[in-house]
Order: C-alpha cells, then sequence, then structure tokens
C-alpha cells in the first residue's frame, strides 16, 4: 500500500538490495549453490509448499503443462528458488527474465515465441513490466497466441501466432501494483511470508553443510535471530560471521563468535542494519518521529525512494518501529525506545494515533 501521492514507481530497479544481483561476485556464486533443487530441500512455507505440491503433482498426473503461478513477497523470501523448484518438478527446461528486461512488446514476443512446450518461463519483477508487452501476455497466458505486428502505421497487420503451452511463473515484491487483469490470469497465487527463526535456523544449518563451516546450535540461533526473517539475509550473515570466525578464530561458529562478529557488520540485536538505523533515525531526530512523506525520509538518508519503501520499511513495519499513515510515516513508541531515546511529549507515535 503506498499512501504518499508522490512520484510513481519508477521502472528501473537499480538498486542490488531490490533484485537478484546479477554481478558475478563469490557471494552470488554461493547464493546458487545454495538453492534447495526441490520442494524436500524448501525449508518452511508450509501453505505455499502444500498447495504448489498439490498443483504439480496433479499437471504431472494430467499430463499436462502446469497453470501459471504467482510468486509474492519480499526479496530474499525465495522467489527464484521456488521457479526453479517448479521448473525441475515438472522435469522442464526454464528461461529467466524480468520485467525490467522488457521494455517493448517485441522483446517479449521473441521469447514467446522461442518457448517449448512445457517450458517454464519466469519473469521477475512482473510488475516492472512495460504497458504494450503486458497486454501481449495477457493474451499469451489465456490463449496461447500472440499477434506480431508487421509494419508500422496504417498497413501494420496483426500475425496471430500459436504458442506452446508453457507455465509462467511471475515473481513480485508488490502483488498491489498488478493489474487485476494480469493477478486474473495466474491459477495460483503464493504470498511468500517471512521465516520463523527456527525455521532460519534450519536454513543457516543446511547453508552451513553445504559450505562445509562448523557452527554450534547457538550460532545458528544468534545469526537466525538477526536475519529478519529473510533466508538471503541469513545465508549472508553466515558468510560474515564464517569470514570472522576464520580470520578471528579457529573457523568454528560458537554463539559468541556470531555475537561479536555480527557486531563488527553492524547487525544489532534486533537485526537492523546500518539502512534501517538511518531511516529511524531520520524520523525520530530530523523529523520528530513524523508524520513525514516517504520521499522526503528518502532524500534524508540520501537513498533511492525504493530502497526505503522496498528494503528498510517492510522490515521496520512488521518489527513494530514504523507505520504507515495516510499522512506519512510514523515512529512508533517502540522506535524511541529501541534507538534509546525519549519521545517528546505529544509527539507523533503516541498511543491514538495509529489506526488498527
Ligand atoms: N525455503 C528456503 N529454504 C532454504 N533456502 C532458501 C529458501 N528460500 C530462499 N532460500 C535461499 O535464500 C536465497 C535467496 O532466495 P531467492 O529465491 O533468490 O529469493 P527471492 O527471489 O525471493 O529474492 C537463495 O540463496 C536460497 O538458497
Ligand atoms: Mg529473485
Amino acid at each position: 500500500m503506498n499512501w504518499d501521492d508522490e512520484t510513481p514507481d519508477s521502472a528501473v530497479g537499480a538498486d542490488p538490495r531490490l533484485v537478484d544481483a546479477g554481478a558475478d561476485t563469490e557471494d552470488n556464486a554461493v547464493e546458487a549453490a545454495l538453492r534447495p533443487k526441490d520442494l524436500d530441500e524448501f525449508i518452511g512455507q508450509e501453505k505455499v509448499r502444500e498447495q504448489l505440491d498439490l498443483v504439480l503433482k496433479a499437471a504431472r498426473a494430467r499430463g499436462a503443462t502446469a497453470d501459471h503461478v504467482l510468486l509474492s513477497g519480499a526479496p530474499g523470501l525465495g522467489k527464484t528458488t521456488l521457479s526453479m523448484i517448479i521448473a525441475a518438478e515438472m522435469a522442464a527446461p526454464i528461461r529467466i527474465t524480468s520485467g525490467p528486461a522488457i521494455q517493448h512488446a517485441g522483446d517479449l514476443a521473441a521469447i514467446l515465441s522461442s518457448l517449448q512446450e512445457g517450458e517454464v518461463l519466469f519473469l521477475d519483477e512482473i510488475h516492472r513490466m512495460s504497458r504494450p508487452a503486458e497486454e501481449m501476455l495477457y493474451m499469451a497466458m489465456e490463449d496461447f497466441r500472440v499477434d506480431v505486428i508487421v509494419g508500422k502505421g496504417p498497413g501494420a497487420t496483426a500475425i496471430p501466432l500459436e504458442l506452446p503451452p508453457f507455465t509462467l511463473v511471475g515473481a513480485t515484491t508488490r502483488a498491489g501494483l498488478l493489474p487485476p487483469p494480469l493477478r486474473d490470469r495466474f491459477g495460483f497465487t503464493a504470498h511468500m511470508e517471512f521465516y520463523a527463526p527456527a525455521e532460519l535456523e534450519r536454513v543457516i544449518h543446511r547453508s552451513a553443510r553445504l559450505l562445509d563451516v562448523a557452527i554450534d546450535p547457538a550460532g545458528a540461533a544468534e545469526i537466525a535471530g538477526r536475519s529478519r526473517g529473510t533466508p538471503r539475509i541469513a545465508n549472508r550473515l553466515l558468510r560474515r560471521v564464517r569470514d570472522y570466525a576464520q580470520v578471528k578464530a579457529d573457523g568454528h561458529i560458537t554463539e559468541d563468535i556470531a555475537s561479536a562478529a555480527l557486531g563488527v557488520y553492524e547487525v544489532d540485536a534486533r537485526g537492523l542494519d546500518r539502512l534501517d538505523r538511518a531511516v529511524l533515525e531520520a524520523l525520530l531526530k530530523l523529523f520528530s518521529g513524523g508524520p513525514v512523506g516517504l520521499s522526503t525520509l528518502s532524500v534524508a538518508v540520501g537513498e533511492e525512494r525504493e530502497t526505503v519503501e522496498e528494503v528498510a520499511e517492510p522490515f521496520l513495519v512488521r518489527e513494530g518501529l514504523l507505520a504507515r499513515t495516510p499522512r506519512g510515516r510514523v515512529a512508533t513508541p517502540a522506535a524511541w525506545a529501541h534507538l534509546g531515546l525519549a519521545p517528546p511529549k505529544g509527539a507523533p507515535g503516541q498511543a491514538g494515533l495509529f489506526p488498527a
């Protein structure tokens, strides 16, 4: 939900925290290596797993191509991983692209017309696709057909092109931004939830095993508690703690090592990182707890509006530290307490201001 009637959502996703980074770093290679390969390996998200398992099993039993699937949820919860699992479970090839990569309907037509029967087309950040491409996608999803436009101006003709049946897997961090006609064309929508600490501990133990890192249960719990309910963050923190353990100790991760390492990386006991704290500090110190508009707040912390909205805010809201109100962003009493500050008398953030 976007309460600010300021600039519209931009079409570029420049912030690496918002997308699966494409850069060829060691971390990205490791992230790929840590992806679960099938539904049984996929930890947590019980409901989504059960539902998806039924959808895929039924399609397999019918010898049919699976229905289109929409995956929505915050970055790092496993959407890309699930799309690959869907293809693996269907023993189908997968083509991966993203909304921002498809600027013209022609780009999409080229991809669609080269799909094999049963192929999975993964469209990441589907809410960032251009409008003409989106309209082409409606017909492709429903009728497995596209109209290829040949020529320009009054002489242009539409040549209908049949497509083989395929499974579109769309991923979005903002299901609410999808136009209803697009949302309605997905046979199954999975909403990914944040992970419970115990589930993140399992993710960490699994990753540690794959990375050949020794870790105590208490060490895993310490990392899980600071991972903001997000497997990608859990894996990233594990790798940083591993670095610390290698350099400062014998490589074995204990609770103390994990805690000391995360202190060095400025991840606090509640999982807030530098950006989260910068947002909270600006809100409290510069705007007396709000209400303040998202754009103003973003400028104050020197970040893109989208980064603040999609990376920091969902977590701060979930932690009960920040509220989105019709008048802007407001700090809760817990935010003042977390930063060890006393709320000014009568400041926003006092009881009674929050819609239930
Ligand atoms: N349910 C899960 N179980 C184990 N690891 C997971 C799970 N979900 C995500 N991960 C790990 O988290 C990382 C990020 O997942 P990804 O699918 O790229 O997230 P998204 O596409 O939603 O941003 C991957 O390296 C993956 O190994
Ligand atoms: Mg992804």
